[in-house]
């Protein structure tokens, strides 16, 4: 069994001012990042959900970035109301928030 039921990756990447790409970090990721880790710990969650930093994860024109294992599912997580909606919805409901998702998902 997965030391963990769910894995938040939340892209922290930074680039220069003015790269092409733009970046994660510069849209607020380590806040939204702070946020999961918070919500996680409020839940009581430790131990079953972990909240990651991560690299590029090569979606950084849709960020910032998140993506939730084991289902796989891409988001761009721009406020704390959405933080609180996907851990609501598809952490702990099993629901995937498809107003967020940034590729198409199945149900
Ligand atoms: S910088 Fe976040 S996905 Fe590339």
């Amino acid at each position: 069994m997965p030391p963990y039921q769910k894995h938040i990756f939340i892209c922290t990447n930074e680039r220069p001012t003015g790269h092409p790409r733009g970046c994660c970090q510069e849209k607020g990721s380590l806040k939204i990042r702070e946020l999961f880790k918070e919500e996680v710990k409020r839940r009581g969650l430790q131990g079953k959900v972990r909240a990651n930093a991560a690299g590029c994860l090569d979606a950084c024109e849709l960020g910032p970035t998140v993506v939730v294992y084991p289902e796989g599912v891409w988001y761009r997580v721009q406020t704390p109301e959405d933080v609180k909606e996907i851990m609501d919805q598809h952490i702990e409901g099993g629901t995937i928030v498809q107003r967020l998702a940034i590729y198409p998902v199945s149900p």
